[in-house]
């Protein structure tokens, strides 16, 4: 055997999987091989609201190869119907436009689609409001045992601290509802097994053992007998973090049809309503501060949607609880319960439309005092957590700031809001903070099995959704086991492997982490350091008490240079450049992948991403690629993406923290300011189109 090489934790290790993805052998979902599957096609609501009174299947059944067609009279009856966005096609109820109303399987994909468009639908419809409005009479805060956190937060007097304050920012800033896209669109290949009844789901999942916890309940399973699997996952970005309405179609129709497969994959279009979506929201932010800029009063009042059919909330305000050092802070959420689909996670969900809004007035704060900006948060930096006093885990947002001015070419600019003309085109630059919890979700466990070929299998069901988790799991066990990567087999992607919590929140590195480290000790404390062939281990996370005596958070600093056409309006972002703390870097490579993606997130929702409503139906009108711009290559420039040298003692035994969404926080407002430094002009509504500078 050749001399073990030092753990690879720290090194630029090439993703394991990645010659499998470019040589197209890597299986996703819908792609697992399967004998005469069906293919099923979902029909969707036409209308926002109302009660469907007539299904016609006729012209769909006569249509050659197809099987069956689901309504909402034939389907099978689900066993618990509490969760109201999983109840597909047991009642007549219709809750949003794009909801499910019936299916079709046939024989072929092609097949399916055209005998669904052959199903017509006649609906008793009701008035219907699917468009947020701030004056909207009805408003009501979020229920805390849904979000785990209060909806509203009060220290101190914020009306006396603003009465008293030398320059007050009071305004109000609205980010657009938005819609994940990832790659791969959400599919599942579903087959029911009977006596005894058991349900297995080829998924494109976030959280393999989330969507069986779901898929158990929902069709009165023991867990056990639903088997989910999801080896590779073609991004997510929040929207597959949790069973959907899909995979239950998916399972209904496997259950009408026995010993059939069945495939669903939803198109691009209808994923705008089925697979939830950042709900628009209304910020108003006070600031009030001294002339020398520290802050006295900092208030944050978030307005936003939901669905009638289940709540979610954006928990946009909780940014500024902790951000900055004002004595006197208030917050709050309400929402309005509207005719729209379920909003759900989406790319850092709460921090990115929360940090818009506060870093866009801090920008604004900065401009009134005449402070420079960096050097405005650098005053209002706290030393312990504002809102709980609990003490950092490591709070480097200070360092980030002065490392990114410095990277950034920061000195020497001209503060001066514009227009900078260069030739046709106005040129600013402009900063922003980042910043996002480190997230450990408990509850995972890993296994460790040692073979006699020398090589450890890492068990857990954990998901890679093209983060980098299939490396970086193999690196944190082969440190955690002290032996070279290549003596790691890992499996991951199984809902049969031990429990693992869904790859969100960017807590996936984090909780898997520990629980493999927890894993490898056991496995060392029972068989050694010379195990013999078959020797195991399985072991919790353990419980880590320091997560509530630290106030744990990424932080980061966003530059961006921005163009704007002085006659068309057009934003261009030549430059972004993001320095972050975010715990120990665990693979230099994945973790850059994954900052520059953020960064290029922060930039598509800075200038391209919007759903457009229609309020007389109640639907997306641009819902699809042509119509939902995303960023694409030609809107990239230099993008870089540097980290501090640092160890979170407190958080893991990695110390280190996820990096999946802190790229894209803050960066919105970067560009916004930087817009604002080019043109003169302060736009607070996302994105920034052409229009607004014209
Ligand atoms: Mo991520 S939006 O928290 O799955």
């Amino acid at each position: 055997m050749s001399t073990p090489r030092p753990p690879a934790v720290g090194e630029p290790m090439a993703r394991v999987e990645g010659r499998a993805k470019v040589t197209g052998t890597a299986p996703y979902a819908y792609e697992h091989p399967t004998a005469e599957p069906l293919y099923l096609h979902p029909v969707l609501s036409t209308v926002a609201r109302g009660r469907v009174t007539a299904v016609h299947t006729a012209d769909a059944e006569l249509l050659k190869g197809v099987h069956a067609v689901l309504t909402s009279e034939n389907a099978p009856r689900l066993a618990d119907t509490q969760d109201a966005e999983l109840a597909v096609l047991q009642s007549e109820e219709v809750s949003f436009r794009g909801q499910i109303v019936a299916a079709v399987a046939a024989q072929t994909p092609e097949t399916a689609r055209e005998a669904a468009a052959l199903v017509r639908v006649d609906y008793e419809e009701r008035f219907h409001d699917a468009v947020l409005r701030p004056d909207h009479q009805d408003l009501y805060t979020p229920d805390e045992a849904d979000t785990g956190v209060p909806a509203d937060t009060r220290q101190g007097d914020v009306d006396a601290a603003l009465a008293r304050a030398v320059v007050v920012v009071d305004q109000t800033y609205r980010t657009p509802r938005e819609h994940n896209n990832p790659m791969e669109p959400h599919c599942t290949v579903a087959f029911w097994e009977t006596l005894p009844d058991r349900l297995t789901l080829y998924d494109s999942t976030q959280g393999p053992h989330t969507v069986r916890a779901a898929m158990a309940t929902v069709f009165g399973l023991p867990p056990e007998n639903v088997h989910v699997v999801a080896p590779h996952v073609g991004g997510g970005f929040g929207a597959k973090g949790s069973a959907k309405a899909h995979n239950v179609l998916a399972g209904l129709a496997a259950r009408a049809l026995p010993g059939r497969t069945v495939k669903l994959a939803l198109t691009r279009r209808q994923m705008f309503s089925l697979t939830g979506y950042r709900p628009p929201t209304v910020q108003r932010v006070r600031l009030g501060a001294d002339s020398g800029g520290r802050l006295g009063a900092l208030a944050h009042d978030v307005t936003e949607l939901t669905s009638r059919t289940k709540e979610y909330a954006e928990l946009s305000g909780l940014c500024s609880r902790m951000m900055y050092a004002a004595p006197a802070r208030a917050t709050s959420h309400r929402l309005t319960a509207l005719d729209v689909p379920v909003p759900f996670w989406m790319r850092a969900p709460g921090e990115a439309p929360g940090m818009f809004a506060l870093e866009t007035a801090m920008d604004e704060l900065a401009q009134a005092c005449g402070i420079d900006p960096v050097e405005l948060r650098v005053r209002n930096e706290p030393g312990t957590d504002p809102e709980t006093g609990r003490p950092w885990s490591g709070r480097h947002l200070v360092e980030c700031l002065r490392e990114g001015a410095e990277r950034f070419g920061w000195h020497g600019r001209d503060p001066s809001p514009g227009p900078h003309r260069d030739g046709q085109w106005l040129v600013g630059t402009g900063v922003a903070s980042a910043v996002y919890p480190r997230l450990t979700n408990p509850g995972s466990v890993a296994e460790i099995e040692y073979a006699d070929d020398g090589r450890y299998t890492v068990s857990i069901g954990a998901a890679d959704i093209g983060t980098g988790a299939w490396t970086v799991l193999t690196q944190i066990s082969a440190q955690a086991l002290d032996c070279p990567v290549e003596r790691v087999r890992l499996r991951i992607g199984d809902s049969d492997l031990p429990r693992a919590t869904v790859a969100g929140g960017s807590s996936g590195t984090s909780s898997w982490g520990t629980a493999v480290h927890a894993a490898a000790r056991a496995f060392r404390e029972e068989h050694g350091e010379e195990p013999e062939p078959g020797a195991r281990a399985r072991a919790a996370a353990p419980e880590n008490p320091d997560l509530e005596r630290y106030a744990m958070y990424s932080f980061g600093a966003h530059f961006a240079e921005v163009r704007v056409h002085a006659d068309t309006g057009e934003v261009r972002v030549p430059r972004m450049l993001g320095v972050y703390s975010v715990g120990r870097v665990i693979n230099p490579r994945t973790a850059r992948s994954q900052l520059v993606g953020g960064m290029v997130m922060g930039l598509s929702m800075a200038l391209h991403e919007q759903g457009v409503v229609d309020p007389r139906f109640g639907h997306v009108v641009n819902g699809d690629l042509a119509g939902y711009h995303v960023a694409a290559n030609a809107d990239v420039g230099a993008v870089e993406a540097h980290w501090l040298e640092e160890t979170d003692r407190h958080l893991n035994p990695m110390g280190a923290a996820g990096v999946g969404e802190i790229g894209i926080v803050g960066m919105p407002a970067a560009i916004a300011n930087a817009a604002h430094h080019a043109t003169g002009v302060r736009v607070r509504g996302l994105p920034l189109t052409p229009d607004r500078f014209l």
